[in-house]
């Protein structure tokens, strides 16, 4: 198999670490990037940890023109598909946008693989997809119900997968179903940038550790849950970039489609965070209780006993690990890659 991998947002958070983690393995990650969330520091800080940065393409995935001229120049065999919009809050402000953003790409960028003969693809899914009222932890076959048009477009887009593949059984798919991503490589060259006011607990969490946010609001202190803040399932960054390299691998030996939950089975409440994250940077985070948050399920959990046994895929970083190596690439990098 060749190993040129065609990366869609490869130079935002998840992206840039599992690019590293392709150019580890021995792949040549091209990515395709229009930097709209992200900034062209990330491939500097790429070569700063391996010595040789990826080649780097500007430009929209939903420019089939540009993808397929990508595809002609090198020998594509694969594409792993990060880019996209992820904030739930906008999505639920501007529906459209993310529907034409995030579905209407996604369809360009398989209508031009379909036209170059590529067929697989691994695709970035959430969490969201799952009915928040269901069981935790969650099952890949648990029933699915997104409650915000956020995770409405992923479920869209893996029902597109889904008839693609039982149009043709050439397709080789994986979706993995991401839970709460965080940490950053330990180096500190990468790690997550925000560009706007982040949504995500742990992104805040450091601003208020760092001193550009004065206080943490926490959103509902009486779920049903021990501490009454809601629970989720934190999986660091590197984890889920190795996680690309087992599906990749299981993809170039199984067609079909296959789902995989990329989480580590543990809950962690907001306040047990909090509490982790004061005893890693020695500050005292100030917190506010505020009232719910639309939208916010109590509990979200990963079962991830299929991706361990068909990918031999094990989580290897703790919530402490998480929280440290989080800490400190918003120590060096206090602005973020600015
Ligand atoms: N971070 C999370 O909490 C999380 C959780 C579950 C799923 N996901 C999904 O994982 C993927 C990656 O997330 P992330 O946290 O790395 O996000 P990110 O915003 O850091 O990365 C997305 C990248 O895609 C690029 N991009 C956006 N639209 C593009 C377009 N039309 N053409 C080319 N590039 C484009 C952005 O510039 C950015 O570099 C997303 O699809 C997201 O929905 C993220």
């Amino acid at each position: 198999m060749s190993d040129y991998v065609l990366v869609t947002g490869g130079a935002g958070y998840i992206g840039s670490h599992s690019v590293l983690a392709l150019m580890e393995a021995g792949y040549n990650p091209i990515v395709l990037d229009n930097f709209s969330n992200s900034s062209k520091e990330s491939i500097t800080g790429i070569g700063k940890i391996y010595g040789n940065t990826p080649i780097v393409i500007e430009g929209d995935v939903g420019n089939s023109s540009l993808v397929m001229d990508i595809f002609s120049n090198y020998d594509v065999n694969s594409v792993l598909h990060f880019s996209g919009l992820k904030s739930v809050e906008e999505s639920m402000a501007d529906p459209l946008k993310y529907y034409i953003e995030n579905v209407g790409s996604s369809l360009s960028l398989l209508r031009t693989m379909q036209a170059a003969s590529i067929h697989t693809i691994i695709f970035s899914s959430s969490a969201t997809v799952y009915d928040p009222e269901s069981q935790v932890p969650y099952t890949e076959n648990s029933p699915t119900n997104p409650i915000n048009p956020y995770g409405h477009t992923k479920l869209c887009i893996e029902q597109i997968l889904q008839g693609l593949v039982s149009s043709n059984p050439k397709w080789r798919v994986g979706i993995l179903r991401y839970f709460n991503p965080v940490g950053a490589h330990p180096s500190g060259h990468i790690g997550e940038d925000p560009k706007q006011t982040p949504n995500n607990l742990m992104p805040l969490l450091m601003q208020t550790a760092i001193g550009r946010k004065e206080k943490l609001l926490i959103f509902g202190d009486d779920y049903d849950t021990p501490d009454g803040t809601c629970i989720r399932d934190y999986i660091h960054v590197l984890d889920l970039a190795r996680g690309h390299l087992s599906a990749l691998s299981y993809l170039e030996r199984h067609q079909g489609l296959h789902i995989w939950n990329l989480g580590t089975g543990t809950g962690t409440s907001i306040k047990e965070l909090v509490d982790k994250v004061r005893e890693v940077t020695g500050v005292e985070i100030k917190t506010e209780i505020t009232s719910r948050r639309l939208g916010d399920s109590s509990k979200a959990v990963a079962d991830p006993e299929k991706a361990k046994s068909e990918l031999s895929w094990h989580p290897e970083y703790s919530i402490g690990n998480m929280c440290a190596d989080h800490w400190n690439w918003q120590r060096q990098n206090p602005d973020g890659y600015q």
